[in-house]
């Protein structure tokens, strides 16, 4: 079994034949009878995750137990190890996990189950990316002489983390646009934009990121209002954007926070596109995961 956690350790002809292979399922959808056990333990709430992990799931014969922090014996002090362990003596094969904490070294020493993350705190989304990146080159006008901007909270996206991993190993060079309390600490590998209209203007597409209320503490003294001024995605700013520029959204959106209603309806959007890859990308985890791949 392998986890799926993040792509630092997968080589980029890996990282295309996985790209490849949710094109491809996404075009061609196979039903398979795998008749493997997967536990998915979501800790946070999810809607697009959740049901496309179990969908994929249903779709290759999986037996699927859904487990969460609150109805599991994590609540009578059981630590992760113990558990992980548990699920290995129970015959699971996968567990998809959904979680707030951003350790991802935790789990180098359970080789008996793959672990796919569903969502790691701030640090790993890995199948978002393959989402996000399979609607990006699927769209014949993808120029990939112009770099790739994500703009807004990257500091607390772990959609940012994982597609800055996965999207050079297919030549496709990162830029952003954030305020500078959401900027990563090293900006070196980047190209940085100013503000919106420049990405929009500079870019093959763009990825608004949701402002993560949730994950932002008192002592990083962001202000709303500035950013909203500055950096939503608004009717006056995409208006002038061309008509072959995408947009994706990982969603849920915050409408009047990042974006607003008319961007948010606007015909360059692409969030829809990138859940029509959802099934196709948890298919083709779960299968990485199971050593199918
Ligand atoms: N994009 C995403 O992870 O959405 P959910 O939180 O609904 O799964």
């Amino acid at each position: 079994m392998k986890h799926l956690i993040d792509f630092q350790d997968i080589e980029n002809a890996e990282a295309k034949k996985l790209i490849k292979y949710v094109i491809r399922e996404k075009q061609e959808p196979r039903n398979e009878n795998l008749s493997k056990t997967v536990v998915m333990k979501f800790d946070e709430p999810s809607t697009r995750t959740k049901v496309s992990f179990s969908t994929a799931s249903n779709n290759l014969g999986l037996y699927q137990i859904d487990l969460t922090k609150e109805n599991t014996s994590s609540v009578k002090g059981e630590s992760l190890k113990d558990e992980i362990t548990t699920l290995i003596d129970l015959d699971v094969d996968i567990l998809v996990l959904r979680t707030s904490s951003d350790d991802k070294k935790i789990y180098d020493d359970f080789n008996e189950i793959g672990i796919i993350s569903a969502g790691f705190g701030k640090v790993s989304h890995p199948t978002q990316a393959l989402v996000d990146l399979s609607t990006i080159i699927s769209n014949d006008g993808f120029d990939y002489e112009k770099p790739f901007v994500f703009c807004g909270d990257l500091k607390h996206s772990r959609v940012f983390h994982s597609a800055v991993e996965l999207f050079p190993k297919l030549g496709i060079e990162i830029g952003i646009c954030a305020p500078k309390e959401f900027l990563p600490k090293n900006l070196n590998n980047f190209i940085l934009f100013e503000n919106i209209d420049e990405a929009i203007q500079k870019s093959s597409g763009i990825e608004i990121l949701r402002v993560q209320k949730e994950r932002i503490d008192n002592s990083e003294n962001f202000n709303l209002n500035n950013y909203v001024e500055n950096f939503q995605l608004n009717k006056a700013k995409i208006d002038k954007a061309s008509d072959k520029l995408m947009i994706l959204h990982p969603m849920p959106m915050n409408i009047g926070i990042e974006i607003d209603k008319y961007a948010s309806e606007n015909f360059r959007m692409f969030h829809r596109k990138q859940l029509s890859f959802g099934i196709a990308a948890r298919k083709v985890a779960l299968k990485y995961s199971l050593g199918l791949i």
